[in-house]
């Protein structure tokens, strides 16, 4: 099935969809290297930097099946106060709407944070959809239960010209996130160090008495007792979250472990910069995530 991927990152939900069998034709971004490493992952795909609000919609290839992932900052818990720019951020899901007026692809898959369904404007975004002849449905689904050792709920708003499609849940056996740590990196300090954060300490040690010697300890969020390595680890975000904790000394996660943690493949490129690496991880919808909501998808619309 052909396809394309709107806001695409550094390439998650391509990802996820190429494994399930999606011929991934074109994807768009305004971030140039968020460009260029979904390019390097993706060098069948053609590729536009682009802001989605101007886009020219004659230049994409037709297609069947649209995925994208509006900006969610607008929408996120996470976000903080509000400001002027979340305004145009929550935008970007009129581009979905344009995009399928002109184009109208047996279906389409947006992804975002559960609080997405609370913009003031999502039941008019909802209708401009089915206004164009869409079965639309809506669904949280946990990537933990895709088989990702990461505990992350997300939207998925899946539309059909055919028939209202519900993805099932597969319901796997969680992984761990031990599985995504490399105990031999280095650049461990030790947690009780002159200067470290009165809030960092009281973690620290909420985390030893409930978990013992090795667990997680989350930078920020309201995880303030540590997070066993047995159950799959917190939502990741775009900025560094989480140490890992080794009796009295820690490190923060690394790239690579952020990677795993996101269910990407090994040998997933990724940019030099580790902020970079994890904002665009951070970002992204978990391959095995993505491949099981666009596999059930493709099946339905045939
Ligand atoms: C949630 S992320 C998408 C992640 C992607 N689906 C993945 O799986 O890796 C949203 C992306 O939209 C991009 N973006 C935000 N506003 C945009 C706009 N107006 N035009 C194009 N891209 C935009 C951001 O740079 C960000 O990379």
């Amino acid at each position: 099935m052909r396809a394309i991927d709107l806001f695409a990152g550094a390439g998650g939900f391509t990802e996820g969809a190429t494994q399930a069998g999606a011929s991934v034709l074109f994807a768009a971004n305004h971030w140039q290297e968020a460009v260029n490493i979904h390019a390097i992952n993706h060098p069948e795909t053609q590729h536009a930097c682009q802001d989605l609000h101007q886009i020219d919609w004659r230049k994409v290839p037709a297609h069947d099946l649209l995925l994208a992932s509006p900006a969610c900052q607008g929408h996120s818990r996470a976000r903080g106060k509000d400001k002027p720019y979340h305004d145009a951020l929550r935008s970007t899901a009129w581009a979905v709407t344009t995009g399928l007026e002109v184009h109208r692809p047996k279906a389409f898959v947006v992804e975002n944070v559960p609080e997405f369904t609370r913009w003031e404007l999502f039941r008019v975004w909802l209708f401009s959809l089915e206004c164009l002849g869409y079965k639309v449905t809506t669904q949280v689904l946990n990537a933990a239960d895709f088989g990702v050792p990461q505990s992350r709920e997300r939207l998925f708003v899946v539309g059909s010209l055919e028939k209202k499609i519900a993805v099932v849940s597969p319901g796997l056996p969680h992984v761990p996130a031990r599985s995504i740590i490399d105990w031999t990196v280095g650049g461990w300090s030790p947690v009780e160090a002159e200067g470290r954060a009165a809030n960092t300490l009281t973690r620290y040690r909420n985390g030893r008495d409930a978990h013992g010697s090795e667990f997680l300890l989350a930078y920020y969020g309201s995880e303030n007792g540590g997070r066993s390595l047995d159950r799959p680890i917190g939502t990741l975000t775009t900025r560094d979250r989480y140490a890992v904790v080794r009796g009295d000394r820690f490190r923060m996660l690394t790239a690579d472990e952020v990677r795993r943690g996101m269910g990407f493949p090994d040998g997933y490129r990724l940019p030099t910069a580790k902020t970079h690496a994890v904002k665009m991880l951070g970002n992204a919808v978990p391959p095995p995530l993505a491949r099981g909501v666009v596999g059930q998808v493709m099946a339905a619309v045939g």
